[in-house]
């Protein structure tokens, strides 16, 4: 019967490269680029938002926002980035929409809208692809439903389409995340701002605090209350409900994770300099770059000033070049930490010295696909020394690659992943429904072209 048609189409084909050098043009930040359209949604007036990340993931919250009654318009757009400008009539002003509103591949879009949602009077009705109706729902479902907001989902409420019934006025609470989750944190957070008494999320592990950042730049009070001030440990954030956000211009930092493909590449590749400018580095996400400096990987890195905006967002440049790197052992928090850049990190590892173990990865099951079983498939494909154990990953190295045919499931960061293994490969290594990338960084496989000159 041979490939469908479709998957051939999509499919691509990546040839080693000889030497890697330039500066790839980096994708905003997506975690804070949807934060900003949604945030710039509830606050009343006009927010600009520049260098957004223009990935279909973020398109799908610009198209939320829209559809409940904020004007969105593209300003200036360049095939990787684009500047909106938001005027929103104020969260009082939003309005049900006429349809059910397509997050896509969004998970994102899906769980954090969810909790503006929640403190909105109306009915929605949140959908989106295959993948993400396999995506868990019942974590944002569950504190939400705490809260007062009327909420269901198919089978027996733990899987999208999830239908969302709200309130103007929401219950204060209290509450613990089961996993490490950013998403439902925020979800969380957002549904505070329309409960009477004050809200508090506690989490293991700390998450991205992008949406608390943001808040507070947006003249919220959000108050971060740990046991262990210098990060990591067990962490709680408060807010006190009723508080209006105000409009404002940001500038999105470029995508940290989107860069960690690059450094990885950089450190991988024998004959390798890039840089990368301006990339966000907030503690919370910067994980990925200082276990790749564990591992040996030469990376320089320059702090340059925070965007304009001052969404509180500290960035860097960070240039890599070909390293000799060493296994690491990262655990669940590690992993809760670096959990969009396992992926990539896994290939690191391929070619790393001696036996890195992952341990307790298995939210990367509930990621845009079974991260673990993808990544396992697509790295065994092209000849790394992978072995899962239930929720472990341990791999041997440095071992050489040979290209192959590599699935990625539709995921954009496995098609990333192996078309960087594909730059140091032997053959060519070909990478099914590659647009996939386009999720979050559209012109990813350009710029790894234009990285050979
Ligand atoms: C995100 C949080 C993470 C991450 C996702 C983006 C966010 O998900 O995997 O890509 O923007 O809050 P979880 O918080 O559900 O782990």
């Amino acid at each position: 019967m041979g490939t469908p048609p479709l998957r051939r189409e999509q499919s691509r084909s990546v040839q080693p490269a000889a030497r890697l050098r330039g500066e790839p043009r980096l994708p905003g930040d997506k975690s804070i680029s949807h934060r900003a359209l949604i945030m710039a949604a509830l606050a009343e007036g006009r927010s600009l938002i520049d260098g957004a990340g223009d990935g279909r993931d973020v398109q799908a919250t610009a198209g939320i926002v829209a559809a409940l009654g904020a004007s969105v318009k593209r300003v200036r757009e360049d095939g990787l980035n684009v500047d909106y400008a938001v005027a929103s009539p104020g969260v009082e002003g939003l309005h049900e929409a006429d349809g059910v509103l397509d997050c896509r591949n969004s998970g994102t879009s899906l769980r954090v809208c969810s909790g503006v949602l929640a403190g909105l009077p109306f009915f929605s009705v949140l959908d989106g692809d295959a993948s993400l109706r396999s995506r868990p729902v019942a974590r944002i479902i569950e504190p939400l439903r705490s809260m007062g907001a009327d909420l269901r989902a198919r089978r027996s409420d733990s899987l999208p389409p999830l239908v969302v019934i709200g309130r103007s006025q929401l219950r204060a609470i209290d509450f613990e995340t089961r996993v490490p989750s950013a998403q439902v944190k925020s979800a969380i957070l957002l549904a505070g701002l329309r409960a009477q008494g004050r809200t508090t999320v506690r989490e293991a592990v700390a998450t991205r605090d992008h949406t608390e950042r943001m808040l507070r730049s947006r003249g919220v009070e959000v108050r971060r209350v740990s046991e262990n001030e210098s990060g990591g440990g067990p962490v709680a954030w408060t807010l006190e409900g009723g508080a209006w956000l105000s409009p404002l211009d940001e500038r999105v930092p470029a995508d940290p994770s989107a860069a960690a493909f690059w450094l990885v590449a950089g450190a991988i590749h024998p004959d390798a300099a890039l840089t990368l400018r301006g990339v966000g580095v907030n503690p919370t996400r910067r994980a990925a770059i200082d276990f790749l400096v564990r591992m040996g990987a030469r990376i320089e890195e320059t702090a340059v000033g925070e965007p304009s905006g001052d969404i509180g967002e500290p960035l860097a440049d960070l240039t890599v070049r070909s390293s000799e790197l060493t296994a690491i052992d990262l655990g669940p928090a590690e992993v809760a930490a670096a959990i969009d850049e396992i992926p990539i990190l896994c290939l690191a590892a391929t070619q790393a010295r001696g036996r890195t173990t992952i341990r307790g990865a298995g939210e990367l099951r509930n990621k845009e696909s079974d991260r673990i079983a993808g990544i396992a498939a697509g790295l065994t494909a092209l000849g790394a020394r992978i072995v899962v154990s239930g929720d472990d990953i341990t791999i041997t190295g440095p071992t050489p690659l040979a290209g192959a045919a590599t699935e990625t499931l539709d995921d954009h960061r496995l098609a990333m992943t192996f078309a960087v293994a594909g730059l140091i490969a032997r053959g060519a290594t070909t990478i099914d429904l590659a647009e996939s990338a386009a999720v979050s960084y559209p012109s990813f496989f350009p710029e790894l072209e234009r990285l050979r000159a």
